[in-house]
């Protein structure tokens, strides 16, 4: 076993989704409230323009990993219809129950399963359609993960990766000032935890770039990957095609 990082620090491998789960228990009740406050609605249009990219059709399967509480798997399932299926999986427990609690308390009921994106327990060729939004930079075995997500897909499935990204030069000194000074301060103000924001920012910044990303969506078997950044890189969309 090796060590990897977890935002700036350097911990073992094996207690990276240890550290990852204390997280995301600590920010489960107020994480849409935040998204929404730190990206000032933003996060809505980031997704909205992945499930058109994904174009999920009538009677498709669709899996969505690291689906927390349920935003794509919410707007992948109107699309899927009643011959479809859309599967709303994470690792952790307490954001997966508030997201199927919010989607049940809409009328949704959808199958939901906790699992790592690193052993999915799905027969090969399972769906069409994988995504995973903002997931990916807290996996430990990035590669890992991504073959994967080509093994469940059939051939010609589509991979839609929506995560932070590296932003374009111009923007670097103003998103670094609003990362590190103002993310940990609304972190500590709404959820009495700077700690998670500060590793949110930090994360993003040990995150493979937009090529770095593609190459390794490659290397895992998507034969051609698209990708389309958003506000300026800030994130970046990458749909791949499984071959
Ligand atoms: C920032 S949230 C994103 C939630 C949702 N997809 C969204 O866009 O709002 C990241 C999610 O990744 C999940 N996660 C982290 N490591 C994972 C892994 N190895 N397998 C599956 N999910 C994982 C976390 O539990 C968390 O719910």
């Amino acid at each position: 076993m090796g060590s990897t990082h977890f935002g700036f620090q350097n911990v073992d491998e094996k207690e990276k989704a240890g550290r990852v789960r204390g997280v995301f228990d600590a920010v489960a009740s107020k994480y849409d409230v935040m998204n929404d406050l730190m990206s000032l609605g933003l996060h809505r249009a980031w997704k909205a323009y992945t499930v058109a990219v994904a174009n999920v059709r009538d009677g498709d399967r669709v899996l969505d990993i690291a689906g927390g509480t349920g935003d794509l798997a919410r707007a992948f399932s109107r699309r899927v219809g009643s011959r479809g299926v859309v599967v709303h999986t994470d690792i952790n427990e307490a954001m997966l129950r508030t997201g199927r609690d919010r989607l049940l308390d809409e009328g949704l009921v959808l199958p939901t399963a906790i699992c790592d994106a690193e052993h999915l327990p799905f027969a090969g060729g399972s769906f069409d359609v994988v995504s995973v939004a903002f997931g990916l930079r807290n996996m430990t075995h990035k590669e890992q993960a991504l073959a994967e997500m080509a093994r469940v897909l059939k051939p010609g499935g589509r991979l839609l990766v929506l995560e932070f990204s590296k932003v374009a030069k111009p923007l670097e000194k103003a998103y670094d000032w609003y990362s590190f000074q103002v993310l940990p301060r609304l972190g500590k103000w709404v959820a009495n935890d700077a700690d998670s924001y500060r590793y949110l920012a930090e994360s993003i910044r040990m995150h493979p770039d937009q090529a770095a990303l593609k190459g390794l969506m490659r290397a895992a078997g998507f034969g051609h990957v698209d990708v389309h950044n958003m506000a300026g890189g800030v994130v970046a969309l990458h749909a791949g095609i499984r071959c």
